[in-house]
């Protein structure tokens, strides 16, 4: 039942081509495929093929009828006994596109037919050796309806067309790359599409088509716009240019995850395509650019250079979201892609990598692959790579870049092999410790002290590392590059540089400072680890106010608040009256006042540590409490700031709606001030979030206020809620938002307000981002209500993800993980969740992601 890295053996046979034929048929698709096949290996043996929820109609070795088989069903496999050591396979077998919830293989979203094959939904298509390291060239002929289905599409080149008897028609296509079956694409309707060309650096034109439901054609303009970014990007940053003379994009409905970035046909979850100024938020705008260059970029790193196995996932994953923050960066604003980047990595890998789940960013062993597709895989995995550009420089970085394309391109490779590349292109790079970052799990922790000697003018700075508990026994020490600079008592930088870690305990001395510096540790997050440091209070004051790493002087605000509010927790759990230091409201104060911070940076800086990053901190959590403490601390400083943040609101004067990083950080400063005011005793500003959400000319605006009025459960709570639903009903990813706005409101009502949800017309619980916009928003983020007394929380969790894992075991082993922090939940809670636990667990029939989640959580 458990995959072993250490298992791993090549496939004893391998496909060199596929030939296929698709009859599309809601229920009955016919599914032909001719494959020629070679063995890999010296030994004869038996040839065992993939094959899941298949009907198996005939099968043909070198044009003759074969019986020689077993197909278990059971098992998910077709054993062909004898085959000879290079032939051709036809294989015919029915599939029901329609009855597949799972979204995995072919499926049907609303009346589109697509695909979602990676990492094993190929199986579900037809029988094939489903493996990354086994790499084919594929060819499909689409038969279907003309009029139900006009598009046709799949990989590579179209080559051929033609009507057929009976209101059919078919296109064939043709991908000259071989590849695996995981990047392998189908799509079929009824489709709107946007196009447009894009020129490379060489002079090839490349046609760009972004296909979506018909009518939202002109929500698609920003995707375009985007993808048309990122292949100049990769062009200008990498040297890497697009090898089709196609690129397709079709936006569905109904989608597991993200994206997939299917050779030459990506296919997307709509919430990263679809946008327009009045219905999509900025950061909608935000993701909708990074995922289509996400996908983009998996091009060369993920297509071109593949994976050997699914325990390699973080050479394609890592490296690409890696590529896709530095084209955010690039095209944005760089500190503020890098604070917000650090802190989804904080919020959810951090979390993950301290609870039942931890797994290093190369796992060593997995039940089911899908519940690997984590922020530990990708998002510390962006981590890994940036620590290697670090350490190599941007150019050195780049010079190993082009020896991997160069030593691996067309080939399914290791972790090792894209370290060796960074390595030769480096004088050899010795990346032996650095290694140890792939194997081991866990937050490392740092310690900075330092020593001044003012006789000596020296400057001596310890850099301690120990391994978190939860660490393998036998874990060694990191090589960790930790950015540093001294800062004078004027502010301004005397030194700065990267030092290697390697050692569990290293002095770094500096000579010739000439008065005692402040360290600045860990610049732009150099290595993402929990640091801790001997400054004083003032000192972290000092750094919020002048740290010329803008990085550093956002952390400086986390950490004297994060500091401040776990005291006050405390003081909350032990029942005594508690108040927020002065010089941190003083503090507060200052950077609002500052009309020097650009708008993104100040909204940034007023985040107050968010409920997960504070329960992280808590050997048990103590949810209300966290949660009241978070509450007076806002309602303290909108309370003593209340007439700067009015005077800040009001100044935001946006005459027209732009698109620019500027906008956008006045946009997100603006609502910041509002929410912050709501917090303000006795509904004083009630009207004035009421008056901002009539007033939205765009849904960053309009959600933002709605959000305000919500959870401060306004006395225009109901009339907001119902204009909105009436304006926006018939526009899906509009009303995710809303279910997300109830469903995160931490107030008792929001129970009942869920069940009543699940019976509205908008939610449809086959759709994951409607049942990730009420159930997974309500287990992620409403600590309090999920958490519940009543043990009602658990109890209603529990039983959707059941009902779910029996249409879509992916979406509900996501739920599970919502059950997480059971170890650290208080004595009395986890005797409500044990029980709800054991009931999944006990569950017949239970799909192994949610076996595999739960197992680990009950420990
Ligand atoms: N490779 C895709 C991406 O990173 C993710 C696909 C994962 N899908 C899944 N069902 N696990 O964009
Ligand atoms: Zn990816």
């Amino acid at each position: 039942k458990v995959i072993k890295l250490s298992e791993y053996k090549k496939p004893d046979y391998l496909v060199e081509t596929i030939d296929l034929v698709l009859h599309l048929d809601n229920t009955k698709t016919l599914v032909q495929s001719t494959m020629k096949i070679k063995r890999n290996t010296d030994e004869v043996t038996p040839l065992i093929l993939n094959g899941e929820e298949l009907v198996l109609k005939s099968i043909k070795l070198n044009n003759e009828t074969y019986t020689d088989y077993v197909h278990s069903t059971e098992n998910h496999s077709l054993t062909l006994n004898k085959v000879p050591a290079e032939f051709t396979l036809m294989i015919e077998n029915e599939i029901n596109p329609e009855a597949n919830k799972t979204l995995d293989g072919l499926y049907k979203s609303g009346t589109i037919f697509c695909t979602q094959n990676e990492p094993e939904g190929f199986r579900r298509i037809t029988f094939y050796v489903d493996r990354p390291d086994n790499m084919a060239k594929f060819t499909t002929k689409i038969v279907a309806d003309k009029k139900l289905y006009p598009i046709l599409l799949s990989n590579g080149n179209p080559i051929a067309r033609g009507d057929l008897e009976g209101g059919k028609h078919f296109v064939t296509w043709e991908d000259p790359f071989k590849k695996p079956a995981y990047l392998y694409a189908l799509v079929a309707g009824d489709l709107g599409v946007i196009k447009d060309t894009f020129k490379t650096k060489s002079g090839r034109n490349v046609a760009l088509e972004i296909y979506c439901d018909k009518g939202n054609e002109n929500k698609c303009h920003h995707a375009m716009e985007s993808l048309k970014k990122s292949m100049k990007w990769d062009e200008d940053r990498f040297g890497l240019e697009y090898d089709l003379d196609i690129y397709m994009i079709v936006a569905v409905d109904a989608f597991n995850m993200g994206a997939m970035e299917n050779k030459g046909l990506n296919i997307f979850n709509s919430a990263y395509v679809l946008a327009d100024q009045k219905s999509a938020t900025d950061t909608n705008f935000y993701g909708i650019e990074s995922v289509i260059g996400h996908e983009y970029f998996h091009n060369w790193t993920g297509n071109r250079i593949t994976c050997r196995d699914w325990f390699q996932l973080t050479l394609k994953e890592g490296l690409t979201v890696f590529r896709d923050q530095e084209f955010s960066a690039d095209m944005n604003s760089r500190s503020v892609e890098r604070i917000q980047s650090v802190m989804g990595l904080r919020a959810a890998q951090f979390a993950e990598d301290a609870g039942p789940t931890s797994h290093p960013i190369k796992p060593a062993t997995y039940m089911e692959i899908n519940n690997f597709y984590t922020a530990t895989i990708y998002e510390k995995g962006a981590e890994v790579i940036r620590m290697i550009q670090t350490l190599l420089g941007v150019d050195g970085f780049r010079k190993g870049m082009d020896k991997y394309f160069e030593l691996f391109d067309g080939q399914a490779v290791r972790t090792e092999d894209f370290i060796h590349a960074m390595s030769v292109a480096n004088n050899n790079f010795d990346f032996t410790q650095f290694k140890n970052w792939y194997g081991q799990n866990g937050t490392p922790l740092l310690k900075a002290t330092s020593k001044y000697d003012e006789a000596a003018k020296r400057f001596t700075l310890t850099l301690t590392q120990t391994l978190p508990a939860n660490a393998p026994k036998d874990a060694k020490a990191y090589h960790m590059p930790v950015r540093v600079g001294l800062i004078d008592s004027t502010g301004k930088d005397i030194a700065s540089k990267v030092l290697e870690l390697k050692e569990t305990t290293q002095d770094f001395v500096f000579e010739n400072i000439t008065s005692k510096p402040i360290a600045s540790v860990n610049r732009e997050f150099s290595a993402p680890v929990k640091l801790t440091t001997d400054l004083t209070f003032d000192e972290q004051l000092f750094l919020m106010a002048h740290d010329s790493d803008s990085f550093n002087r956002f952390e400086a605000a986390q950490v004297v608040s994060t500091k401040l509010i776990l005291d006050l927790i405390e003081d909350a759990k032990a029942k005594r009256t508690f108040e927020l230091n002065s010089k941190y409201v003083e503090a507060f104060g200052k950077i609002l006042a500052d009309n020097t911070i650009d708008e993104a940076f100040k909204a940034l800086s007023m985040s107050i540590p968010g409920e997960g990053v504070l329960h992280q901190e808590q050997a048990e959590i103590a949810y209300p409490e966290t949660e009241a403490v978070r509450t007076f601390v806002k309602k303290t400083l909108a309370t003593a700031h209340q007439d700067t943040l009015v005077k800040l609101y009001k100044s935001i004067e946006q005459k027209e709606y732009k698109l620019d990083p500027k906008s956008m950080g006045q946009r997100d400063l603006k609502n910041k001030c509002l929410d912050l005011l709501s917090y303000v005793e006795g509904g004083k500003y009630n009207s004035l979030a009421f008056d901002h959400f009539k007033a939205a000319t765009n849904m960053t605006d309009e959600i933002g206020a709605l959000t305000t009025i919500v959870h401060a459960n306004s006395v225009h709570k109901d009339e907001a809620l119902k204009a909105f639903y009436d304006k926006w009903k018939h526009e899906t990813l509009v009303m995710q938002k809303w279910l997300t706005v109830q469903a995160s409101a931490s107030d008792e009502s929001t129970y009942d307000a869920i069940l009543k949800l699940e019976k509205d017309a908008v939610y449809d619980r086959t759709i994951p981002n409607l049942v990730r916009a009420l159930l997974g928003q309500f287990v992620a983020t409403n600590k309090v209500q999920f958490n519940h007394p009543s043990g009602r929380g658990y109890k209603l969790i529990a039983d959707r993800l059941l009902e779910l894992d029996k249409l879509n075991p992916q979406v509900a082993s996501r739920l599970a993980s919502g059950f997480k922090d059971f170890k650290r939940t208080p004595k009395v809670l986890q005797d409500l969740m044990r029980p709800e636990l054991e009931r999944i667990i006990k569950t017949d029939g239970l799909s192994k992601n949610v076996y595999e989640i739960v197992s680990k959580i009950l420990g």
